[in-house]
This record gives C-alpha cells, structure tokens and sequence, in this order.
C-alpha cells in the first residue's frame, strides 16, 4: 500500500495532487486544442440520435451528482435542451417519468453504484437511450448503457472522491462541446471553452500550490469549528455542496452547502461572529449578486471567520470589505471555474482530517462504492 501511496501520506492527498495529470488523460486523444476538435469515440455512433433528443437527464449519486450539477448550465446553453438532474435515489423513489425521446446521462466512479445501476435499468425499461459516464472500466454501468465515455482518471482509492469529480466535469464539458460542434451560434463560446480546457492542467497545478496555505486555514481556522457554511450560486452552487460534502465526508464537521440567492430565506439566521463561513466569489455572471450575499453575511458581524475563495486579481476588493481570508485561484471560463474552485476545499477538508487523527481514506460508516440500497 505504501508503494502506491508514493510520497503521499494518504490515498486523497495523492489523488488531489494527480489532478494536472488525471485531467490530461480525460481529454488525452478526445481533445486537440491546435485544431480546437472534440472526439468521444464512445458516443459516435449515437450522436445523431442524443442531438434528436428532447432532453437530457444526468443521474448520480454524492459526488457524481455534484459533478452533474456543475455542468447543468453549461449543457442547457449549449444544447440548448432542458436538463435535468437527479438524485439516483429521488429518481427511483418518485417513479420519474421518462420517454423514448429522453436521453439518460449516468454519471459513476465505481460504475456500480446500486441507486444509480438500479435508475439505469429503469430507464433502459422505458426505451430512454443510456450514456454512462463512468470510471470504471468493465463496470455495469459501463456495461449496461447504450454508449459512454470513460473518464479514464485512473484508479481513485481514497473514499472521498476528488480527481474523478474534476474528470467528470471535464468530460461532460467535453460531451457539451461535441454536442454543440455544428451550432454556428455557439462557435465563439466553443473556442472560449476548449482554449479554457488547454489551459486548465496548468492552472489546477498552480492551484496544488497553495496547499501549505490551505493546511494553516484547515488547522487554525476551521478543525475545531462545529459547523462551516458554504455559500455560492450559478456554477459554484455545485462547488459548495461538493466542498460541504468533502469536509463532512472526512473531517465529520457540519457543513451546509447553501445556494447564495436562498440567504434570505433562513441560512441568514445561523450567522453570528462566531459562524465560519466560506464564499465563493469568482467572476461570472453571478459575480455581482454574490457580493451582494457578502454585504448581507459581513452586516451580520460575519466577518471574522470568512473566507471567500475568488479569482486572482480580485483579493484586494474582498480584503478592504473587511473579509479576513481570501484564496484567490487563477481565472478560467465560468463552467471551468468550477475545476478550480473546489481544489482548495479538498485540500482544507483533507488537512481538516489530518489536523483531527481521523481516517481520511476511510471514514467511519463509509464506503468507496454503495452497491447495496
Ligand atoms: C459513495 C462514495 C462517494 C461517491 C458515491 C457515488 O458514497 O463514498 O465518494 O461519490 O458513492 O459513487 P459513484 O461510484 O457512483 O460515483
């Protein structure tokens, strides 16, 4: 086991760090930046019918989900179809109703996820046509599904899932960006996008940069804390819910990941100076109203123990509002942002649970792949 650690003290650690390299290899042979193509040679044969589709729905369960989420937007503007996504579980318990027009995106590491196994055949039942997105190889989700892409993110050992959320996200861009390819109105959109996707590797190594930072905040700022909210909207909505679920998952702190426009409507109660509270605050089109959810928690005495993670360029602004702690990431097109943004969570989640002698690559009652329900 110690040989396959390497360096690394922990499976998690590893694989936080293997990121510049697994994304690569998500987009080795798919990708070509100089000629700004898209090949998914696992959906070739089906593409003509997912672009007769009349709307997709991506499926998954904990990370996976996250992982759908953040790219809901993005797919709904390049597709230009109605997305939606489901809990694995909340799809099966409601019986959703699915046509043979509905094309099913199921979105696993294992690949052998039972609520998600179990969404797969009901759908199949239903005539839907199935892509898996999977990393797995060989796994039933792989299997069963009509046509896929494979993450190919490597072997992810750690029970909190890292590198693959990241592929996800990168290989469903990539399903967005092949699904788009013939919409001359989306042409100059596409070319931010894959010139973003050269770029990212790059980024995602600057970001594993910070980590003696991130280890100072997780030990000082956030171990003992009995509860963390995270706040976020637009793209990084998904970014809070998968960094509540990454701190919580190893470190057993409460946390919440709360959408940013839904303050007003009860998060704004647990705001006191005591509350450590973090923000994601990077440049999009909800840019604004995020700083608006600033000036909303900093009124409430939430000053102290925030910590808004924002793009480079942008940390004095946060830091002469009166924020005590501003990460600032390297700047990237908004739905790649999210690659960005959660890396230093992982990290501060991570460090949390060193910094508490937990098991990081095996919390308690938790297992790397629920295959019962
Ligand atoms: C378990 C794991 C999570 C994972 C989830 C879905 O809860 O602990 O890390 O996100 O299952 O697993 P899947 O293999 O379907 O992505």
């Amino acid at each position: 086991e110690q040989i396959m650690r390497g360096n690394f003290d922990h499976f998690m650690l590893k694989e936080i760090f293997e990121q510049p390299d697994s994304l690569v290899s998500t987009m080795r042979g798919r990708f070509q930046a100089s000629t700004r193509t898209v090949h998914l040679g696992g959906l070739r044969e089906r593409l003509a019918d997912i672009l007769r589709s009349s709307r997709l729905i991506f499926v998954g369960c904990g990370t996976s989900y996250n992982a759908a989420l953040a790219c809901r937007h993005l797919m709904e503007q390049l597709t230009e179809l109605p997305v939606a996504v489901e809990l694995a579980s909340d799809f099966l318990d409601r019986r959703c109703p699915i046509f043979r027009s509905d094309v099913c995106f199921f979105l696993s590491q294992s690949g052998e996820t039972a609520d998600t196994l179990d969404a797969l055949r009901y759908a199949k039942q239903r005539n839907a046509l199935t892509v898996g997105v999977v990393n797995v190889v060989g796994s039933a989700i792989a299997r069963l599904t009509d046509c896929g892409v494979h993450l190919n993110a490597g072997c992810e050992i750690g029970v909190a899932s890292t590198k693959v959320y990241t592929s996800q996200i990168v290989a469903m861009v990539m399903i967005g960006l092949l699904l788009s390819a013939d919409r001359l109105s989306k042409a100059a959109r596409r070319a931010e996008i894959m010139d973003g996707l050269a770029r990212l590797p790059e980024q995602v190594r600057r970001v594993l940069q910070m980590d003696d930072v991130l280890r100072d905040i997780a030990c000082t700022q956030l171990c003992r804390a009995t509860s963390i909210l995270l706040f976020g909207r637009g793209f990084h909505y998904a970014t809070c819910l998968e960094a509540a679920l990454k701190i919580k998952e190893v470190s057993y702190v409460h946390t919440e990941g709360i959408h940013a426009g839904e303050l007003k409507h009860g998060p704004l109660a647990l705001v006191d100076e005591e509350m450590p509270i973090v923000l994601f605050a990077m440049r999009d089109d909800c840019y604004d109203k995020v700083k608006n959810a600033l000036q909303q928690v900093l009124a409430r005495g939430g000053s102290h123990r925030m910590i808004v993670v924002c793009c480079e360029g942008d940390e004095d602004e946060f830091r002469r509002a009166g924020v005590s702690t501003v990460l600032a990431v390297p700047p990237a097109v908004d739905c790649l942002q999210v690659v960005l943004g959660i890396i230093p969570m992982q990290l501060i989640a991570y460090h949390m649970a060193v910094a508490r002698g937990l098991n990081v690559d095996q919390p308690r009652n938790l297992a790397k792949s629920v295959t019962v329900q």
